[in-house]
């Protein structure tokens, strides 16, 4: 069983989308896939196609009950291609605002609600806020890994040595089996000399996580998510090539993974 929790420091940097995208990717390889959206905004719900889910995952972790997110689980309404599997969704709702100020000792709750709700051959893919508060613990204590989004902008450096630290803290304190699935770098423009540059300063500081390849700016990505489509059935501009990044992506996440797993216990870099 693979969980990846989907984290950054600061909204608009693409963990919807690359939650969406490596969905997307998984499921066209007949992988069985499931989005946990835990932001409140509830984006990947929305793009997701679900809209007013009667039960969502705020209730789950309300209710705490050992596997009780179950009840809650949606299928989307992307559509499904020969050997395309339909992507399961734990929908999300803005009440869940509300509990991300709970109990101390809380973290581990969205590990306990969904406990055993999926086969072991299952993609979990957990989409975060956009903070490094009390959701975004609850997701990396329930994870076995953490892709780390970011764009290639002055904040980059700083938001990747934040994240890494609070995985770091969370795998030494909660979770031991959390590792690093890697750093993604989303929203390149080509042209732009100071990505060029951004981009120079995370590979140097993080060699062995910064995933290739690089996600670029595309205007079927907004298109595609709006419309309820995933990016790999959307027919617009530029939408195969990221497609593909995102196929290639979710490849290197896999070996990545593969690699830390066979490997004696170690550091995340
Ligand atoms: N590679 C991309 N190309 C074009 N637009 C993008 C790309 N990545 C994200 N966006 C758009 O930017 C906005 C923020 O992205 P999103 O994935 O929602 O970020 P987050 O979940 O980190 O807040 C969305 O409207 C999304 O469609
Ligand atoms: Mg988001």
């Amino acid at each position: 069983m693979t969980r990846i929790a989907v984290l950054s420091l600061k909204g608009g940097t693409g963990k919807t989308t690359v939650t969406l995208g490596l969905a997307g990717a998984a499921a066209a390889r007949g992988r069985t896939v499931l989005v946990v959206d835990l932001d409140p905004q509830a984006n990947a719900t929305a793009a997701l196609g679900i809209d007013d889910p009667p039960f969502t995952v705020s209730d789950a972790l309300a209710d705490g009950r050992r596997g009780i997110a179950a009840d809650a689980l949606m299928p989307s309404t992307w559509p499904v291609a020969a050997g395309v599997h339909r992507v399961l969704v734990l929908p999300s709702e803005r009440s869940l605002e509300h509990r991300s100020s709970t109990a101390p000792g809380s973290s581990a709750r969205l590990s306990r609600v969904l406990h055993k709700i999926t086969g072991s051959e299952t993609l979990t893919l957990i989409d975060c806020p956009p903070t490094l508060g009390e959701l975004t613990r609850n997701a990396l204590v329930a994870a076995d890994a953490a892709l780390i989004v970011t764009d290639p902008s002055y904040f980059a450096l700083t938001g990747a040595a934040q994240a890494v630290e609070a995985l770091d803290i969370v795998r030494t304190s909660t979770n031991p089996r959390l590792v690093a699935a890697g750093i993604v770098v989303n929203r390149v423009r080509a042209r732009s000399a100071e990505q060029v540059f951004r981009l120079a300063e995370l590979r140097e500081a993080y060699p062995d996580l910064l995933l290739d390849p690089v996600l670029t700016e595309r205007v079927s990505v907004p298109a595609s998510q709006g419309a309820g489509v995933p990016i790999q059935a959307w027919a617009g501009a530029g939408a195969r090539e990221i497609s593909r990044d995102f196929d290639l992506l979710l490849s290197a996440i896999d070996s990545r993974l593969t690699a830390t797993r066979t490997q004696p216990a170690g550091g995340f870099a």
